[in-house]
């Protein structure tokens, strides 16, 4: 493929918001450093057509490293007893939030593992606290697959956002990440949660790992499609690192250079997506996240969990959590941010209004 016939796709992508899987595929194989050049002057002037140079904030709270799930990848899974485990009761993350208030973010992510105490009560009552005490904020859930009677509750509770990650669209590759019990039904449970999420009217997020074990490029056309159909608002994707107590602890990492393709070919596809420039992105590389944002990336996610936990929330090894990346280091980021000619903007951060009002 000579480099005309590559730009002539990034072309297309920034034309029409589509590609076809074959031509995803023949893309992501054949990048270059020129076509990523190319495709990143493409994606961020996108970003600007839509978000401007504002850089959303979400303040993540990392309320739970229990997880009932088992996936072979994940630091926090089950079977590792080496973890130690938490949890942040309603008291805590109320301070959290009270904490993130005072530092400017209007969004809060509870993210935690698939944590059987959590149930449904409990959850609704953290959200509808959260909402009574900071009603001018959104409240965004990221705690796994539910029933579509839990994510009502939920939402009716004050739930704005939810992220759930698909991981992967190949159901062959997913029976490669997951434990025989997290395959075909689960994976197709995954998918109905989506769905429900979005007729019950969230804004949903959902994303993958670049770079996991055993993906391949038609492994990331196919999460393309995937992104292409569901439209959702937010899409979250990080390069795979490996954690040493997990199956895949040998297995090598995504990355850097990948992670910014796939984010700079997202954004073309869904210019209305929140994007964030992940933790995993910022672990690989100091200035992963910077160049994330240059690759048309909108969204950052402070950690807010308490000092104290947050290296109990390792999800793959040397994550960064005590740094300059920390909710309390608002001033440090704000510079970051501030060298990719962006800004960090103090608001909720909504999708934008051409998603809504076009009912995408
Ligand atoms: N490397 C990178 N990302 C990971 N996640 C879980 N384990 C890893 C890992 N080893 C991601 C998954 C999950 C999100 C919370 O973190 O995509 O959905
Ligand atoms: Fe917790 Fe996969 S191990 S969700």
């Amino acid at each position: 493929m000579t480099i005309n016939t590559k730009h002539e796709l990034v072309d297309k992508l920034y034309q029409t918001s589509n590609l076809s899987f074959d031509e995803y595929a023949e893309l992501i194989k054949k990048r270059d450093e020129e076509t990523a050049k190319y495709l990143f002057s493409l994606s961020q002037k996108r970003r600007e057509e839509y978000y401007g140079n504002d850089v959303y904030i979400r303040g993540l709270i990392e309320f739970t490293n229990y997880c009932k799930n088992d996936c072979y990848y994940c630091g926090i899974r089950r079977s590792n007893a080496n973890v130690s485990r938490y949890r942040l009761l309603l008291p805590d993350i109320m301070q959290c939030c009270h904490e993130g208030c005072e530092l400017g973010f209007r969004t809060f992510v509870l993210q935690g593992g698939e944590d059987p105490y959590f149930n449904d009560d409990r959850i609704c009552e953290i959200v509808s606290s959260i909402k009574k005490e900071y009603p001018d904020c959104a409240v965004t859930l990221s705690i796994g697959e539910k029933s579509r009677e839990s994510y009502l509750r939920y939402f009716q509770a004050g739930a704005d956002r939810f992220l759930l990650r698909h991981e992967t669209a190949d159901y062959n590759h997913y029976a490669k990440l997951h434990p025989a019990d997290h395959s075909w039904t689960r994976r197709r449970e995954c998918l109905r949660c989506l769905k429900d999420l979005k007729e019950i009217g969230y804004q949903v997020g959902t994303g993958f790992m670049v770079g996991s074990p055993y993906q391949t490029a038609e492994n990331l056309a196919s999460d393309m499609l995937f992104l292409q159909s569901l439209k959702p608002a937010m899409v979250g994707i990080g390069p795979f690192i490996a954690h040493k107590d997990t199956p895949f602890a040998d297995k090598a990492s995504g990355t850097l250079e990948l992670t910014l393709f796939m984010i700079g070919l997202i954004r073309l596809s869904l210019p209305y997506a929140l994007i964030p420039a992940t933790t995993a992105l910022g672990t690989i590389a100091p200035n992963g996240r910077e160049l994330g944002i240059k690759a048309g990336a909108n969204v950052l996610m402070p950690n807010l969990s308490p000092v104290e936990v947050r290296k109990k929330y390792m999800l793959y090894d040397n994550k960064i959590c005590t740094g300059e990346e920390s909710a309390q280091c608002i001033q440090c980021l704000a510079h970051r941010v501030e060298s990719t000619g962006c800004k960090i903007k103090i608001s909720r951060g909504d999708v934008c209004k051409s998603y809504t009002q076009n009912n995408i």
